[in-house]
């Protein structure tokens, strides 16, 4: 399914007039949706599915972004192609989203959670720079037990390959039969960091979602599906 947005937004994302000026032309009775005159405000219509027309003319969305997050499950890759061929996360938003979307940075093969999708670079730039310095929050699921000095290290910040990790939030929420369940906040983007910085304190990862970028949450978004950001959400990621 499409996007639905109010019919005066639709009009305004054409370009043909501004929000105000669409309601005007909506009252004037210039508006008609799949063929039907509207007069009324607050008419709803789906991207991609429904026919506008202003005086007579089509309208088309040109240039439309699009932001979505998805709940990335284990078994798909972050990239819009993989050379070994294995499923994409772009397979689970196919044929529903007509724009060449991409994702917005990187979640490991063996890793799931929030992962956003989008066509806006400015947007990617911003989510993903490490001078913009977003959180992102993890739940790792880790063999075994983990030691306060580990927690220390981790809090203090690690080696990993030639970096040294910037301080990180640590939590531990769970302790049980040969697992631990912590949650880390990191903000930098580093490949497999979160997994590496476990590593480097002696710790296996054995699960690893991530639950927050910010203070954007995946919520209760099954696996696999996807949503569109609110308006309030892609103000607060780009925000400066
Ligand atoms: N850290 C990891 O180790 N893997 C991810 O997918 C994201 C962060």
């Amino acid at each position: 399914m499409g996007e639905i947005v109010r019919l005066q937004k639709y009009i305004a994302m054409s370009g043909t007039a501004s929000r105000r000026a669409a309601e005007k032309l909506i009252a004037d009775g210039c508006v008609k949706v799949n063929g039907s005159v509207i007069r009324e405000q607050g008419v709803k219509v789906e991207i991609g599915a429904d026919t506008v027309e202003v005086n007579g003319k089509t309208l088309k969305i040109k240039n439309k972004k699009y932001y979505i997050m998805l709940n990335k499950p284990v078994g798909y890759v972050s990239t819009v192609k993989d050379q070994f061929d294995r499923p994409t996360v772009l397979d689970l938003v196919k044929g529903e989203i007509s724009a060449r979307i991409f994702p917005v940075g990187r979640l490991d093969y063996d890793t799931e959670g929030l992962l956003l999708l989008t066509n806006d670079g400015d947007f990617t730039y911003r989510v993903t720079h490490p001078k913009f310095r977003m959180d992102k929050t993890y739940i790792a699921l880790i063999k075994g037990g983990i030691n306060a000095a580990g927690l220390a290290r981790l809090r203090k910040g690690v080696k990993i390959d030639d970096f040294t990790t910037s301080p990180a939030e640590v939590e531990i929420l769970d302790v049980s039969a040969g697992r631990t369940t912590v949650k880390i906040t990191i903000h930098e983007g580093k490949n497999r960091q979160v997994r590496k910085m476990f590593e480097a304190v002696g710790c296996e990862v054995i699960g690893l979602q991530r639950i927050k970028i910010g203070s954007v949450e995946l919520g209760n978004l099954p696996a696999g599906r996807w949503r569109y950001l609110t308006e309030h959400e892609i103000n607060y990621l780009t925000r400066s």
